[in-house]
Order: C-alpha cells, then structure tokens, then sequence
C-alpha cells in the first residue's frame, strides 16, 4: 500500500470530508448491512492511537428499550441546558433536533478504556488527554467511512454518562466519549444545520490559522499560503 493516490481517489477523500455531516434527522427506515456497518467499524479501529493503545470499544445498540432510556436522558439533558441561555436563543434551542435515536436503526457508543495494555503508554505520560484524543481519532474515521457508505451519523452529547454508563453496564474505569445515531439517509445537506439555522457561521480558514505565535497573522514568511487559502483553495 505505498503507491500515491490518484487525482480521483483524492477527490473522494476530501468529498467524503467536505460532504461529512452530522445527521439527526431523515433516516431511511433500511438496515445497515452487517458487511457495510462491519467495514466503517474497521474504518474506526485502524485510526491512530497514542502508544497505539487502541483504548476503544463499539457497543452496537438496537434494543428499543436501551434506545428509549437513553432518549429520556437526551430529554432532561437538553431540558437542563437550556436553563443556561436566555431568550429568544433558548426557544430557537429547543426547536432544534438535536438527536435521532429512536428513528436511526443503529446507535453506537464509543467508549474510552485507559487500562488496555496500560498503565504505561507511550506518549501517554504527559499528556493523559491523548488516550481520549485517539478516542476522538476513531470517531472522525467512523463518520468519514459512513460518509463514504451513505450512511448518516449524528453524534448525541447532550446526554448523561452516568446514565449511559448504567444503561449500558460500562465498569467504573471506563468512560463513554460519543453517543452515535446510525443510519441510510437519502441525501447529505450542504452545510451544517446549525450554521443554516443561523446558530453560527462557519468561520474562515484565515480567522483559524496563525503564524509562528499565537495570533500572529502577519508573519512575511506565509505569504504565499495566506494567499492561497484567501483565494484558491482546492477540492474545497
Ligand atoms: C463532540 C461533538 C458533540 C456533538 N454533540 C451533538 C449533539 O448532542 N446534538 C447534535 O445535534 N449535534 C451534535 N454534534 C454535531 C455538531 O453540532 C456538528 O458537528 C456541527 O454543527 C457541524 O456540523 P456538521 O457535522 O454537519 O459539519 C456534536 C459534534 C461533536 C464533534
């Protein structure tokens, strides 16, 4: 596997990036097939990992009455946050549909194990944080090659994990990073539902990106890409 990747392949890489969303709504009522969920699964597990830990696990849910405990955690949840906002933000909140279940044909929680081949791990020393990175580095993979699959994910963090880790019978040290909704959708939108909600936009690629030092967006030596990423960016 060491030959570079066509002009095509590429396009398909950086389609399945840009064209990635988080979905909550308008699942197909089709079944994942096991042969295509097993394959983004595979995707998820050959993501990078500190000290190549693999510090994660894939609960496949499609029990109703898990499903239904879980949504009823969603519902205090979102109830409770949104105590923290004022009006009108508050009611625009709770208008949104922030979760698909109940409706999506497979949930998945993805869970972070520190234990697994520990307690040492390389590059984990200092920075504890990379073993829930790598964590994050799976998820990423599992929603691109869903992507790639037509099959939507939403991901639901508006939930308890002290739920979640009963409902599911998690041990102690175990700790639950992403609560996913699976399923066919018939199409993608073009952008994030948030951003044509008008909840926020989405910020350019030069307001992101600094030179050198933090908040440096002047530095002569970046020139050429600052000019670049203004003007001509590829397979956007
Ligand atoms: C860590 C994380 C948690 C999220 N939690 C939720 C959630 O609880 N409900 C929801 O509707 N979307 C959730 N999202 C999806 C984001 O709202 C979404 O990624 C963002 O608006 C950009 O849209 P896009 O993914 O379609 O590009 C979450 C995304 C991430 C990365």
């Amino acid at each position: 596997m060491t030959e570079k990747f066509t002009d095509e392949e590429k396009k398909g890489l950086y389609k399945a990036i840009h064209s990635r969303r988080d979905v909550r709504s308008h699942f197909t009522t089709k079944a994942i097939e096991d042969e295509v969920l097993s394959r983004i699964l595979n995707a998820a597990h050959h993501a990078p990992s500190v000290g190549f830990s693999q510090p994660w696990n894939f609960i496949l849910v499609k029990d109703t009455q898990t499903k239904a405990k879980i949504k009823k955690s969603f519902e205090e949840e979102k109830e409770k946050s949104s105590q923290l906002i004022e009006e009108p933000k508050k009611s625009k909140y709770l208008s949104f549909k922030l979760e698909g279940i109940l409706e999506s044909p497979v949930n998945l929680c993805v869970t972070y194990d520190p234990s697994k081949f520990g307690p040492f791990v390389i590059g984990r020393s200092s920075i504890p944080e990379a073993g829930l990175y790598s964590v994050c580095c799976a998820i990423q993979n599992l929603w691109l090659a869903a992507r790639s699959e037509g099959v939507g994910v939403g991901w639901v963090s508006i939930l308890s994990n002290e739920v979640l880790k009963e409902v599911l019978n998690l041990p102690n040290h175990v700790v639950p990073v992403a609560y996913l909704c699976l399923g066919y959708v018939d199409e993608f939108a073009s952008k994030p539902d948030l951003e044509t909600a008008g909840w926020l936009p989405r910020l350019g690629l030069e307001d992101v990106i600094y030179y050198e030092k933090w908040e440096d967006k002047r530095n002569s030596n970046w020139k050429n890409i600052q000019n670049i990423i203004k003007t001509n960016l590829d397979y956007a």
